[in-house]
């Protein structure tokens, strides 16, 4: 039952050679987005997986951007808040940042420094982990503030780059995994 509704899953995403730029073999959710059966079918077993995970979950952070589109419907499905974790310039107020590279270039993230408290526990997610860079900023933000990380969770895993090495202790959770 969870093989099919993987497959439904994996069957919307596609991908593209030499994007953004050359060498990387860019994974596009765009499809999956499109199709509400295909999107609540993975929303329902990112939901089943929390559930069966955690008993209790404060927030879901989300990546900036794609982690925008899966973290706010996961966060209604679960009746938790959602918390968005920013590329830099675009939070307002008092903000914790830590710069990081990525499979296809450099960035800063962000987080307003009241978003979560001490010991708050959360599940940080994004569409996609490649190199691990990103995720790594994220966890670095939330250790800052003090949350606790109960789990990085994504979509996509790009196994071959080994991004969850650079997790080390913080659990990791992936539906999709791509060579
Ligand atoms: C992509 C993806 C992840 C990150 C993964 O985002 O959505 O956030 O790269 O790469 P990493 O594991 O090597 O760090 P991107 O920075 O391209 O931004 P976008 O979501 O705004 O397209
Ligand atoms: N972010 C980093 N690497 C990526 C890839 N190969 N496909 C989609 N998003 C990505």
């Amino acid at each position: 039952m969870n093989e099919e509704r993987l497959r439904r899953v994996r069957d919307r995403v596609r991908p593209f050679r030499d994007f953004p730029v050359p060498g990387v073999l860019f994974r596009d959710i765009s499809p999956l987005l499109k199709d509400p059966a295909a999107f609540r079918t993975l929303i329902d077993l990112l939901e089943d997986h929390l559930r069966a995970s955690f008993p209790q979950i404060d927030f879901i952070a989300g990546l900036d951007s794609r982690g925008f589109l899966i973290g706010p419907p996961l966060a209604q499905r679960l009746g938790v808040g959602f918390v968005p974790i920013r590329k830099k310039g675009k939070l307002p107020g008092p903000t914790e940042s830590v710069s990081y590279s990525l499979e296809y270039g450099k960035a800063e993230l962000e987080i307003q420094s009241d978003a979560v408290e001490p010991g708050q526990k959360v599940i940080i997610v994004d569409d996609l982990l490649a190199t691990g860079g990103t995720m790594c900023a994220a966890c670095e933000l939330m250790k800052r503030l003090k949350a606790e990380v109960l789990e990085c969770l994504v979509i996509i895993e790009l196994k071959l780059l080994k991004g969850s090495e650079k997790l080390k202790s913080v659990p990791f959770y992936s539906l999709l995994q791509y060579d």
